[in-house]
């Protein structure tokens, strides 16, 4: 039997911000996570991070290499009908976005976790949460054969989609809201300079795409695909073929192929779980909620979740006061169905929808045409992607 204060279930980037925030407050915690650590770090996930992400990162001593080798983004662009229109962050709303991989945000945070000597246990099997409703849960693991209980005050499931938190919440009590999207993503990474200094959304007739970076040197690229496809019908000069039909000339121009060093294929979803609490349960992350790709707000809204979770323990360890945990639920909420929508808005007015009929794509071309030339519409666009305040 061991003890800590929280335990957190799952070492992504929810649960390992949420472990050196808490560190710093002086709460113990233990993390514990399924895969190992290699694993972990070799999931290619997307890299852009709001101004409050990248305030967190700093508060949990992770943000030496993100602060080297991150890109200050101050706009996008949209490409629709072969021209690019810039969506200027700085100039509307005064904010920009760091564009630094997750992958690259996950390491800082284990390194950090380890330089403080703060507990993870990688590769802990068959995790179980028990009386999570009353005030002694505990949780129950398995390594190297041994079976371990770990008493705690607290348990932080942060272990994403298919995570065991979540799932021990019983059904009576939760309620779930889903949209799965009749397309995928497929992505690509390659060691090819990037085809533009920020990031490239096409709507294209043949499809959405993306045109991103991790660095000056490392670029990754999506295409919007159909859910039956696989990566075997998409050899990379496909792909790359694929991907100039959908950009404009100048774009073709500048970009610089070469071969996979990753690829893969993404569903499309919006899922939301409610409420995000089950008695001394809580849920942070993609645990409770997943958005589409498209805006950019899963790591965020992570980190938005870890920010009020994270406050709220310090407010029980230092003031002995539920207020901020009795309130997370509605306070996590609220911001993440605003990214919901948002994320909902942006993969309606960039992807072409099998089933839409000519007066849906008409729409869809009218909003564009609206937001290209109203300042307004394009300060909504900006506030949203740059991050709602916390
Ligand atoms: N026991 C222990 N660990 C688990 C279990 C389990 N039963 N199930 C899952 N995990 C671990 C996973 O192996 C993973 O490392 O929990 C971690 C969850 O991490 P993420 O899926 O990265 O979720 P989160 O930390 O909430 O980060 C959200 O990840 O998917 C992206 O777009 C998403 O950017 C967002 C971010
Ligand atoms: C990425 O860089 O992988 C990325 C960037 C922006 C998105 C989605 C993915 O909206």
């Amino acid at each position: 039997m061991l003890r800590t204060q929280v335990a957190i279930i799952g070492a992504g980037p929810a649960g390992l911000l949420l472990g050196q925030l808490l560190h710093r407050a002086g709460i113990g915690t233990i993390i514990l996570e399924q895969r190992s650590k290699d694993y972990v770090l070799a999931r290619i996930r997307a890299g852009v991070l709001e101004q409050g992400a990248v305030g967190l990162i700093e508060e949990a001593g992770a943000s030496a290499r993100m602060r080297q080798e991150g890109l200050v983004h101050d706009g996008t662009e949209i490409a629709f009908g072969g021209v690019r229109y810039r969506i200027d962050f700085q100039a509307l709303t005064g904010k920009t976005v760091m564009v630094y991989g997750q992958t690259e945000v996950t390491r800082d945070l284990m390194d950090a976790r380890e330089a403080v000597g703060a507990p993870t246990v990688y590769e802990a099997l068959d995790v179980t949460i028990h009386a999570a409703d009353t005030d002694r849960p505990s949780v129950r693991y398995r390594k190297d054969g041994h079976e371990t209980d770990i008493a705690c005050d607290f348990v932080a499931g942060c272990d994403g989609f298919h995570g065991v938190s979540r799932q021990t919440i019983p059904e009576h009590a939760l309620r779930t809201y889903e949209r799965v999207y009749p397309f995928g993503w497929l992505g690509i990474l390659v060691d090819k300079p990037p085809l533009s200094d920020e990031l490239v959304y096409v709507n294209h007739e043949r499809g959405f795409a993306l045109c991103s970076m991790r660095s000056a040197t490392r670029s990754r690229y999506y295409l919007q695909c159909g859910l039956d496809e696989h990566l075997d019908d998409w050899p990379d000069d496909k792909f790359w073929e694929e991907l100039r039909r959908r950009l404009d000339p100048e774009a073709v121009a500048r970009l610089q192929t070469g071969p996979a060093i990753e690829k893969s294929i993404a569903p499309l979803r919006s899922f939301v779980a409610e409420p995000m609490r089950f008695g001394r349960l809580f849920l942070a992350g993609d645990a409770a909620h997943i958005v589409p790709p498209t805006g950019a707000k899963g790591l965020n809204l992570a980190a938005s979740d870890v920010a009020y979770l994270s406050r709220a323990f310090v407010e029980w360890y230092q003031r002995n006061s539920m207020a901020g945990l009795d309130t997370y639920p509605r306070r996590a909420l609220a911001r993440v169905w605003k990214a919901e929508r948002f994320s909902w808005w942006m993969t309606q007015i960039l992807h072409r929808f099998p089933e839409s009929s000519g007066f849906d794509g008409k729409l869809q071309a009218a909003e564009l045409d609206y937001l290209f030339g109203s300042k307004a519409a394009q300060t909504v666009l900006a506030e949203n992607y740059v991050g709602l305040p916390y």
